[in-house]
C-alpha cells in the first residue's frame, strides 16, 4: 500500500506540509466536504489566518465568512473555540499528545489520530468513512462500523498493520486508496489488494461496509421575502442557537403563507404593497430537506429598513440563500 501511495498520491496544499495546525483545518474541511471542494477554501483560511493565534484572534463572523457555502457550520465555529483554548492556554502551540489533542473542542477519534499520525508522525490509527470501505472489503467485514465499539476494533486491527511504515504515509495511503480506488464504485483493475481482498474475490463489494438503514430526512416548507432597494437586500440574522446558527438569510418563515406573511409584517413594521411569487427552491441538509418558496416583495413604505449590498456582504450567508440571490 505505501508503494501504491508513493506513486499515486494526489499533490494537496495540506500534504507533506508538517504543520498540525494545517492538517487539523484541512481534516475538519474534509470530514463532509469533497477534496476538491475544499481546497480552495482551505488555502484562503491559511492565507487568513497562517497561524492559530491569527484565526483565535479573530470574530466568529470573520471565521464564518471563510466557511460560506461550505456547510456544517459547527465546524468553523468549534475550529475558533478551539484556535483560542491553544492560544491562550497551550501558547499558540498544537499539542503533541494523542489525550490533549482529542480533548479539544470538535477533535474526536478520527481527527485527532489523523493529526497525530500525519503532523507528529506517531503511531496511530485514523479511521474515517474511506478506510472503512478499504478495511471492510479486503477483510469482508460486515460489522456494522456506526458502533464506536467496532470502530474501536478496526482501529486496533489498522494500528497492528502499521508496523514499520512511516505514520503519516500509512494513515494517508489507507484514506488515499479508500478516495481514488476503494470508492463507493470500486476501480478493483488498479486496486494493489484485487487478489486478497475477500469481497472482491466473494463478489460481496456492493454489500460493503455495512451500512444500517438510515433514519428519514424531514421536510420542510418555508416562505422567503426578499425585499430590495437599489441593489440592496433586507437580511436577518440567525439564531446563535438553532441550524444555521448566525448565519444570514433573507427572511423565512414557516406555517402557511398568510401567517408568514402576517409575521414578516409584523416583525419587520411594515405592511405589504406588492408581493409576487418568484420561483422555488430546494435544499438538502444531511438530516433534513427545505422547500423554499422565494417572493419578490415591496414595502408600502422602506425607510426605516436596513439594507445591505450582497455582493460585499462581510458576513456568511447560508448556501442555500446564496443559491437563491443566484436565481434572482
Ligand atoms: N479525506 C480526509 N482526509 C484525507 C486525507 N488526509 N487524504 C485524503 N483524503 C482524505
Amino acid at each position: 500500500m505505501i508503494a501504491w501511495y508513493q506513486e499515486n498520491k494526489r499533490t494537496l496544499p495540506f500534504r507533506d506540509i508538517k504543520n498540525p495546525y494545517f492538517t487539523w483545518v484541512s481534516e475538519i474541511m474534509l470530514q463532509q466536504t469533497q477534496v476538491d471542494t475544499a481546497i480552495p477554501y482551505f488555502e484562503r483560511f491559511i492565507k487568513h489566518f497562517p497561524t492559530i493565534c491569527d484565526c483565535a484572534n479573530a470574530s466568529l463572523d470573520e471565521v464564518l465568512k471563510l466557511w460560506e457555502g461550505l456547510g456544517y457550520y459547527r465546524r468553523a465555529k468549534h475550529l475558533h473555540e478551539t484556535a483560542k483554548v491553544i492560544c491562550n492556554e497551550y501558547e499558540g502551540i498544537f499539542p503533541d499528545d494523542l489525550k490533549s489533542i482529542e480533548s479539544l473542542k470538535g477533535i474526536g477519534r478520527y481527527i485527532s489520530r489523523a493529526i497525530y499520525s500525519i503532523a507528529f508522525e506517531k503511531k496511530a490509527a485514523a479511521v474515517d468513512g474511506n478506510v472503512i470501505r478499504v478495511m471492510s472489503r479486503i477483510y469482508g467485514d460486515d460489522r456494522d462500523f456506526t458502533k464506536t465499539t467496532h470502530i474501536k476494533a478496526l482501529e486496533n486491527q489498522v494500528y497492528d498493520l502499521i508496523e514499520d511504515a512511516k505514520p503519516s504515509d500509512f494513515t494517508q495511503g489507507l484514506m488515499e486508496l479508500g478516495a481514488l480506488v476503494c470508492q463507493k464504485k470500486p476501480k478493483c483493475e488498479t486496486c494493489p489488494f484485487q487478489e486478497m481482498c475477500v469481497a472482491y474475490q466473494e463478489d460481496t463489494i456492493e454489500s460493503l461496509p455495512y451500512l444500517p438503514k438510515k433514519t428519514k430526512k424531514s421536510h420542510h416548507i418555508y416562505h422567503v421575502f426578499v425585499v430590495m432597494k437599489n441593489h440592496q437586500a433586507l437580511l436577518v440574522k440567525r439564531d446563535p442557537n438553532g441550524l444555521l446558527a448566525n448565519l444570514y438569510t433573507f427572511p423565512q418563515y414557516d406555517g402557511t403563507y398568510d401567517q408568514a406573511l402576517k409575521q414578516f409584517e409584523s416583525d419587520f413594521k411594515i405592511e405589504v404593497q406588492n408581493i409576487e411569487f418568484k420561483f422555488d427552491i430546494k435544499h438538502v441538509f444531511s438530516h433534513q430537506t427545505w422547500l423554499l418558496n422565494v417572493y419578490l416583495v415591496t414595502p408600502k413604505d422602506s425607510s426605516l429598513l436596513s439594507f445591505v449590498s450582497l455582493q460585499d456582504f462581510p458576513y456568511a450567508i447560508a448556501k442555500a440563500h446564496l443559491n437563491i440571490i443566484d436565481k434572482l
